[in-house]
């Protein structure tokens, strides 16, 4: 994509120094087991995978926080954890200092349901296909039951429609008579319907053709700014995040390793991951400097390396990386997991 078609941000937009979202210690265990009797016969032992493994963000009030790694690292993952849909197996995620998982009354739990939305990667998969764009639109407003009167629902559907960039008489049209980036449109209009105030993005753009993704994330920053949202974008796009977050924490086989606001993993990456990714990414202003892609495979998640898991595709691996699982360390205002920037 050509990054230049991205607005660059605005000089005013600057996120409040409230924390609006804050995970913890998140992890998320998958069991892939086969069934007991199975087991027993094969005398297989349990297969896990820990998708998520102690991963702490916190998003404040009206910034993009981006989350990026490559396919497999856990951010969907993450994403659905966030929102509410996956239990996570330890730690805690909470929304403006109340947390997502918690037993709470069933009108708290709606309520919470209603600041927080999701944007998936694959609209047509998450629009209801047999529902005329109007009511796929007005469903969360009547769920939520914030506007009851039929004809008011209708003229707060048109105003969404056209808060999106679309005609208010699409409304009357089914999803499959619009292309990839209308549809994303839709679906960023149904999430805006329950005016929440946290927007998950988990790959917006991904799945659209290259011409029309710009144009999506440029809605998505419009927007930030009008209704004063919070996102977190997932990417694994180094140039959209770029162009989109304020603060990137990066991941890799569930650990977040780097974490730093956008200007400085852009200008001064610190982990080795984190600098092998940005060599890989064509567009990025390092004119000059050869491509390289991203060495080795990423290993299986059900049996991950010991000590870093990055250290088989390290270019600066050490003895103790294969052994010792590296702390968070802080260089500058980044946070780095790995073992070069150590204090001992
Ligand atoms: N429901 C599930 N059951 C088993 N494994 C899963 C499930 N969901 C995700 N995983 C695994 O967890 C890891 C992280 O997946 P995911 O969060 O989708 O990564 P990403 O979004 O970064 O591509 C992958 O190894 C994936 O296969
Ligand atoms: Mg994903």
């Amino acid at each position: 994509m050509n990054v230049a078609e991205i607005k660059q941000p605005a000089s005013g937009t600057v996120p409040s120094q409230e924390t609006l979202v804050e995970a913890r210690d998140l992890r998320r265990v998958f069991d892939l087991s086969r069934p007991w009797l199975n087991r027993l016969i094969e005398r297989e032992g349990r297969v896990t995978l820990t998708a998520v493994d102690g991963v702490d963000f916190s998003i404040r009030r009206g910034e993009t926080y981006a989350l990026v790694g490559e396919s497999g690292s856990g951010k969907s993952t993450i994403a659905r954890m966030v929102v509410g849909l996956l239990k996570p197996t330890a730690g805690s995620v909470s929304i403006a200092g109340t947390d997502v998982w918690a037993k709470a009354q069933a009108a708290e739990q709606r309520a919470m349901r209603r600041r927080i939305q999701m944007i998936f990667q694959d609209p047509f998969a998450s629009l209801n296909q047999r529902w005329r764009v109007q009511s796929i639109i007005a469903e969360p407003i009547k769920a939520f039951g914030l506007i009851t009167n039929p004809a008011d629902r209708a003229e707060r559907v048109a105003e969404l429609l056209s808060l999106v960039g679309l005609d208010p008489r699409d409304g009357q049209k089914f999803p499959h008579e619009f292309s990839g980036g209308q549809r994303q449109r839709i679906a960023i209009a149904r999430a805006l319907a329950s005016e929440p105030e946290f927007i998950v993005c988990d790959e917006p753009t991904s799945a659209l053709d290259v011409s029309v993704q710009a144009q999506v994330l440029n809605l998505l920053r419009d927007l930030q700014q009008r209704l004063g949202l919070t996102y977190l974008f997932i990417s694994h796009n180094l140039a959209v995040v770029r162009h989109m977050a304020s603060q990137v924490g990066v991941l890799y086989l569930g650990r977040l390793v780097e974490e730093a606001s956008a200007q400085e993993l852009f200008s001064e990456p610190k982990h080795p991951y984190t600098r092998m990714l940005l060599d890989a990414v064509p567009d990025i202003a390092m004119e000059g400097i050869e491509r390289r892609s991203i060495a080795g495979e990423i290993p299986n998640p059900i049996t991950p390396p010991p000590g870093c898991h990055f250290h088989p595709r390290c270019p600066r691996v050490m003895a103790h990386c294969k052994t010792v699982i590296p702390p968070v360390e802080h260089a500058g205002n980044t946070s780095v997991r790995c073992l070069l920037y150590g204090s001992t």
